[in-house]
């Protein structure tokens, strides 16, 4: 273990968790409120001001936003905590330890732009491109394959949508851009948002449903194996542990397979998970949990499972 500092072990009930929890909504809507709002104001700003003044505005607030972000983090140094699970998986945790979270990346800027919500720097809710810039360095030019659980749906009848504005495909579009000789692929529970585009393929999958995965994996499409698989969709442990167990078999070896967004509530589960079960079925794997310091991030989910399946 290299940080013996508990993660979140919360005991909800002791520490009045159900309150905070309650209150980590409201936020959340109201977050989603002011971003509703800010979007609409600048729909109308568009539309009024003469677009070489909307160029303007953009690009001085865009340079301001750039310089603020970068002299923050050349003075300030914020790191994560991580705990490596097994010896053979401290190397990776230390290299995990080294990057400053708040320190903007190009991966940062690219998933941002596509509007997904996991390259925004602190203060804004996830920040985990500052450490997969780091993880993924020299995959750029390699032709990886690539699988991503949950496209982003913009429709609130489906549980962990991105709201009304959200883009679905968000992370797919991006994760091309960022690897250009890469194949790129996903999986949603909502069929409405399936979508083939050059170099991307998705598909429907159920993650609660161990038939559907099995009916995703078998897809000609998807055989082969992956070199990256995130699962960025159901944030339950049960729908976490159901895709991973179905799916780290398909992870090739040199891989990441990641979970993100794992709730405080959860952490003490999965340690339990990974010290008992995990470290004995999957004897290749080194197994590291992140959690990210960000404040503005009140429901704490700013966490990460990370696995790395060795070179034989
Ligand atoms: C947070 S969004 C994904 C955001 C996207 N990866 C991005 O970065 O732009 C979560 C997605 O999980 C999907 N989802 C919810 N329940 C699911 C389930 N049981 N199986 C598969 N996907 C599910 C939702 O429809 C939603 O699109």
């Amino acid at each position: 273990m290299l940080n013996s500092t508990p993660l979140t072990d919360v005991d909800p009930n002791k520490h009045g968790g159900r309150i905070k929890r309650q209150i980590a909504r409201l936020r959340i809507t109201e977050l989603r409120m002011f971003r509703d709002m800010a979007v609409s104001l600048r729909a109308s700003l568009r539309q009024q001001l003469p677009p070489k003044v909307v160029e303007v505005i953009r690009a001085s607030l865009g340079t301001c936003r750039f310089f603020h972000l970068h002299i923050r983090a050349w003075l300030v140094k914020v790191r994560a905590q991580v705990r490596a699970f097994g010896a053979h998986s401290q190397d990776l945790a230390s290299r995990i330890e080294r990057v400053n979270v708040i320190r903007p990346t190009a991966m940062c800027r690219i998933l941002s732009k596509y509007g997904s919500d996991k390259g925004a720097v602190c203060p804004t809710w996830h920040n985990y491109t500052t450490v997969y810039s780091m993880m993924f360095r020299g995959f750029r030019d390699q032709s990886l394959r690539i699988f991503e659980m949950g496209l982003g749906t913009n429709n609130p009848a489906f549980r962990f949508n991105m709201g009304v504005n959200g883009k679905p495909g968000a992370s797919l579009r991006a994760w091309r851009e960022l690897f250009p000789r890469a194949y790129i692929y996903g999986a949603d529970i909502d069929r409405s948002i399936l979508f083939q585009e050059d170099r991307i393929g998705t598909f429907y999958c159920d993650q609660l449903d161990p038939a559907a995965i099995q009916d995703l994996w078998s897809l000609s499409e998807l055989r082969g194996g992956m070199d990256i698989i995130i699962d960025d969709g159901l944030h339950t442990f049960e729908a976490n542990t159901c895709f991973l167990e179905a799916s780290l078999g398909h992870l090739r070896a040199g891989g990441f397979y990641i979970i993100e967004d794992i709730r405080p509530d959860t952490v003490g589960r999965w340690h339990e998970r990974i010290e008992r079960v995990y470290l004995e079925r999957y004897q290749s794997c080194q197994f590291v949990f992140v959690a990210l310091p960000c404040p503005a991030n009140t429901l704490g989910d700013n966490n990460l499972l990370i696995i790395h399946r060795e070179l034989s």
